[in-house]
């Protein structure tokens, strides 16, 4: 896949220009986020690459959002902007510093081990949303614990005893003080994803063959942050796989309980039992999002599950506009599938996003730098939003709403 050229995305803010002065070394090193894919590409296990780089197909649905981004354009205005924005969002009554935010992955301690609690932390000092994922590697109880005031929780679908196993996670996240909860709509069928497969991860059993272990032995950071964090594995549904169960049980347990996609019925009756705000991600289509309003769900969070689950989906961002349009005032709408910088996060806004969220930008981050990956993609999203806000002449992120685009991707549908 191509790497985008780095100049192209790169707003530089004065925050920026003022630490390249300093001699800010990650920035000076890392100046935008592809700066980070390459350098991931290089240090991680070949296998952790793979994982979190690829897509469905032949990662047809990444190059499509990565391109749908790059093709809209934006007209500035000058004479209004004296100094850089604010970046402040409200999203379901709480204030974050910034409309950018760490959406649900699963198994991201295969890419880093530790990689949940890095990224809770780093959304929590930040003050951004972290989801964590169904088949996340901390507890929602730990996360509750590093990430207090910024959580929420993505579930999938669990049908089995009347949904159990997901009404019991929900308890613990209202006990956990969850702000938010996630259903994700977009995974009706377990999808190939080549990458992964020929590296040896898309089976049903977990097995280290000596591939495996000479790309691990050939990344020591990596292996490093394996003997502190121990193997990845799915924690919040670990306890509930039988006592002492083998990693390739607890697989076989969360794959035989993790199942299609939530029909109405199943998201009116989580709706009437989560008494906080329920989003719905995955949503691509304006009936899908007036159906969901009509049910009482409170976000809408337009998504491709990142080019991850079927390569023929349109760019999130060419829908985007339709359906915040169909949303109106009546729900948050979230986007996420391609941002790879500040300045993509001001083209998701002016088309109609309240917040996107960046997936691989963060994994990318983490396989480049460890610990210190989260923070590092955190500040430069947010320092390139403000720099492009700025150059676009809007005061805040409600504010680009206003301009004038050209945006030749973006799709219409029949009225709702
Ligand atoms: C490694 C990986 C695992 C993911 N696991 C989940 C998951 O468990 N649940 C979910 O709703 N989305 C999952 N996603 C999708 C993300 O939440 C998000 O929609 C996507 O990464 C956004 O696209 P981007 O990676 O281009 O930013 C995953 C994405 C990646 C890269």
């Amino acid at each position: 896949m191509d790497d985008r050229t780095a100049a192209t995305t790169a707003t530089v803010s004065a925050a920026q220009q003022a630490a390249y002065r300093g001699g800010d070394k990650l920035r000076t090193r890392y100046p935008t986020i592809d700066y980070l894919r390459r350098a991931a590409r290089e240090r991680l296990p070949h296998f952790a690459f793979e994982y979190c780089d690829g897509g469905a197909g032949s990662d047809g649905g990444i190059r499509r959002n990565w391109a749908g981004l790059d093709a809209v354009e934006i007209v500035p205005r000058y004479g209004v902007m004296p100094a850089l924005p604010p970046v402040e969002v409200e999203l379901f009554g709480r204030k974050y510093a910034a409309p950018i935010g760490i959406p649900p992955m699963g198994g991201p301690g295969i890419v880093w081990p530790g990689a949940d609690a890095y990224m809770a932390q780093a959304a929590q000092r930040a003050r951004i949303p972290y989801t964590l994922g169904t088949v996340g590697g901390i507890t929602i109880e730990q996360a509750a614990k590093l990430a207090p005031d910024v959580l929420w929780f993505q579930l999938y679908r669990m049908a089995r005893n009347d949904h159990w196993l997901g009404f019991e996670l929900m308890r613990r996240c209202e006990a956990a003080g969850v702000h938010v909860f996630v259903l994700t709509v977009d995974v009706p069928v377990r999808t190939v994803r080549p990458r992964e497969v020929v590296v040896g991860l898309g089976g049903s059993k977990f097995s280290t063959g000596p591939r495996m272990l000479y790309d691990m032995l050939s990344s020591p950071g990596w292996l490093m942050s394996l003997w502190q964090h121990g193997q990845p594995r799915f924690a919040n549904i670990k306890s509930y796989a039988g006592e002492n169960a083998s990693t390739n049980e607890v697989i076989n347990f969360a794959r035989s309980e993790i199942g299609g996609a939530f029909t109405w019925d199943e998201i009116a009756r989580f709706r009437d039992k989560w008494k906080k705000p329920l989003v719905l991600k995955g949503i691509m289509h304006p009936a899908d999002a007036e159906r969901a309003i009509s049910l009482g769900i409170d976000g809408i969070w337009v998504s491709n599950h990142g080019g991850r689950q079927i390569e023929a989906l349109p760019a999130p961002i060419d829908v985007l506009p339709a359906v915040a349009a169909q949303v109106g005032s009546r729900a948050t709408v979230l986007f996420d599938s391609g941002v790879r910088s500040g300045l993509d996060v001001v083209r998701a806004i002016a088309l109609g996003a309240h917040a996107t969220f960046a997936g691989k930008a963060f994994l990318w981050g983490l396989g480049a730098l460890g610990a210190d990956g989260p923070k590092h993609v955190i500040d430069l999203m947010i320092d390139e939003a403000r720099a492009s806000l700025g150059q676009i002449g809007a005061k805040t992120p409600a504010d680009a709403r206003s301009v004038v685009i050209r945006h030749p991707g973006a799709l219409t549908f029949p009225r709702v």
